[in-house]
């Protein structure tokens, strides 16, 4: 079987009517490609996820089937349709999604390039802010994400406003009301009830995993990240290491009592006020920090 590195489209590769400018992304079972349209007197840029693999082409259908049900809004992508390919010496046959173009950098790659590898209490603690807007309009659509990292969140090219960013990466949604019980995302953000087969997903499940990665980006608090590689090997392992994580959480005095009470919140379960109630708490986390930040430069101004 080829490999997935074989399968990249070289510059210049037309997809209908769109040319391959570059890669900008890859997942497991696809790539995301820069591409330009002509649309009258006017070049446009977009983006095409292009599947890699015959059984990836049909996961990519059922991401569209998916992204079509969800509304307009600045926190999920825009969809411009669905490209049929035709077999070629490059690919399977297939298609591609075509999206509104993103900066390349998802936010995984933000938080490798600092220096602490984490993005701290403030910039971390906004960022997660957003997320939540994007879990919220995702779950009131009826769908769970049920694949969140950092990797599947993008910033758009021109911002409305700081730490702006859209949830990407559909490819293991389910709608709410038929979700199964076998988890498919990454299992280092993935919630505690994910480790049970016999649980259902739900949007608690993926509230768990924006928990998980606040923690990763504001503080890298996580324990099990980064220590246990070649996830599926080491399920059981990450389980009690979450486990003990968010037991220990009302105990910790390492943890900052905001997260405890952001752990509190979510603990009691999934209520229609979460999100709101979390991204009060996380407000109020980023500006006791920024808050706690700023005397230093104030009392010379
Ligand atoms: N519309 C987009 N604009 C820019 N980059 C994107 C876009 N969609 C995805 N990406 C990038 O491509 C990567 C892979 O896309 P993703 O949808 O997550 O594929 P997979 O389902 O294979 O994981 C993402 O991590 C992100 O960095
Ligand atoms: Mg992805």
């Amino acid at each position: 079987m080829a490999s997935a590195k074989s399968k990249i489209l070289p510059l210049g590769t037309w997809i209908g009517q769109y040319k391959i400018i570059a890669r900008i992304g890859k997942g497991t079972n696809s790539n995301v490609y820069s591409a330009s349209i002509v649309d009258g007197n006017h070049q446009k840029i977009r983006a095409l996820k292009v599947a890699t693999t015959g059984s990836a082409t049909e996961k990519l259908k059922k991401e569209y089937e998916i992204l079509q049900k969800l509304p307009d809004s600045n926190y999920l992508p825009v969809i411009y349709g669905y490209v049929p390919l035709k077999k070629d010496k490059h690919r399977v046959d297939g298609g591609a999604i075509c999206m509104k173009l993103y900066e390349s950098k998802n936010l995984s790659i933000k938080i490798q390039n600092t220096t602490g590898k984490m993005l701290g209490p403030i910039h971390g603690s906004m960022y997660a802010a957003e997320m939540l807007y994007c879990l919220q309009t995702c779950h009131n659509a009826g769908i769970v994400h049920c694949d969140l990292k950092p990797s599947n969140f993008v910033a758009p090219r021109h911002k409305c406003w700081e730490h702006q960013i859209s949830v990407v990466d559909f490819g293991e949604s389910q709608m709410i009301e038929t979700a199964g019980n076998h988890f498919v995302g990454t299992s280092r953000y993935g919630s505690i009830d994910d480790h049970d087969p016999n649980k259902k997903y739900g949007p608690i499940d993926d509230i768990w995993s924006f928990f998980f990665i606040w923690l990763h980006m504001a503080a890298c608090a996580t324990t099990w990240i980064g220590r246990f590689v070649g996830h599926h090997k080491y399920r059981s392992k990450m389980f009690d290491a979450k486990s003990k994580f968010v037991e220990g959480i009302a105990t910790n005095a390492s943890i900052h009592p905001q997260f405890r009470q952001c752990a509190a919140i979510l603990k009691k379960g999934l209520t229609k006020r979460i999100y709101d109630e979390v991204r009060d708490c996380i407000y109020e986390y980023a500006t006791d920090h920024y808050t706690k930040a700023r005397p230093r430069f104030v009392r010379y101004i």
